[in-house]
């Protein structure tokens, strides 16, 4: 008689056939989804369906943090460190620091862990996005205020960050599945040239804010031409992402 030891498959093969099964569904990281899923004891058939394993396994690191993600909320991209570092270098001792847009709290909560001495607040049009960001700011015990608000709360800030939605509408189509299909579209699309969310910003906040705006690398230049004395850093696969500047 065989043991119940022996009728198991080994580990190996187990993740060998989930990562096949990924691989068919076209997911680009089968083998690595596969063994975070099957460790999990995560439902791979959502995989297969091509969710995100950030929203699978509800939570997602970014820099230093870990943050609760649902589909109210974009996943944390490791392309927006560039603009968290960008803050972290131009914000005053003690400054006052807001970012809008903040989805899961990800900038705004990265920088208050990274610089305790600021005064760091956040926001967003999405009344779910709000929710998430003060429930990653309790559980992670970080004193950031997120207000719900389009565009930028009233108050006076030193350094104002955002990652607001850059896509352009017709490249939505062309986006992934995981994208597409999972994500909020409102956290992604900004109109024909994907600006409209950035220079709604850039045209209501006081003349002379120092902003900090993250954007498509196409998109550097148009950005340089909203702000005065403008400048724009390159992300860490040296592309540009980040431009600073004033409003005029
Ligand atoms: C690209 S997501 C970025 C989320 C987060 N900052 C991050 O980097 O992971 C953009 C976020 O901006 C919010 N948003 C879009 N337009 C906005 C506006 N005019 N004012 C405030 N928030 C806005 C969306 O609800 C979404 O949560």
């Amino acid at each position: 008689m065989r043991s119940a030891a022996s009728t198991r498959p080994a580990p190996s093969q187990s993740v060998s056939g989930a990562a096949r099964r990924l691989a068919d569904a076209g997911c680009y990281t089968p083998w690595l989804d596969a063994e975070l899923l099957l460790r999990e004891g995560a439902d791979l058939g959502r995989r297969v369906a091509r969710e995100p394993v950030a929203y699978i396994l509800g939570r997602k690191a970014f820099r230093w943090i870990e943050l609760h993600v649902d589909r109210r909320v974009l996943i944390p991209r490791p392309d927006t460190e560039t603009l968290v570092e960008t803050a972290l270098e131009l914000a005053p001792r003690g400054g006052r620091v807001h970012d809008v847009g903040t989805g899961s709290g990800a900038v705004a909560l990265a920088i208050k862990a990274e610089r305790p001495d600021l005064v760091v607040s956040g926001s967003d049009a999405s009344q779910g996005a709000v929710d998430v960001a003060r429930e990653n700011a309790r559980r992670l015990g970080l004193d950031v205020d997120v207000a719900t608000a389009r565009d930028l709360p009233p108050g006076h800030y030193d350094l104002v960050v955002a990652n607001l939605p850059y896509v352009r509408e017709d490249e939505w189509d062309g986006l992934a599945p995981e994208i597409r299909l999972y994500e909020p579209r409102e956290a992604l699309v900004a109109g024909r040239d994907g600006l409209d969310a950035i220079r709604a910003l850039v045209g209501s906040v006081p003349p002379g804010t120092l902003l900090a705006l993250e954007h498509a690398p196409a998109q550097a230049e148009a950005v340089r031409g909203l702000l005065d004395k403008s400048r724009t850093l390159r992300d860490l696969a040296g592309r540009e992402r980040v431009t600073v500047g004033r409003a005029p």
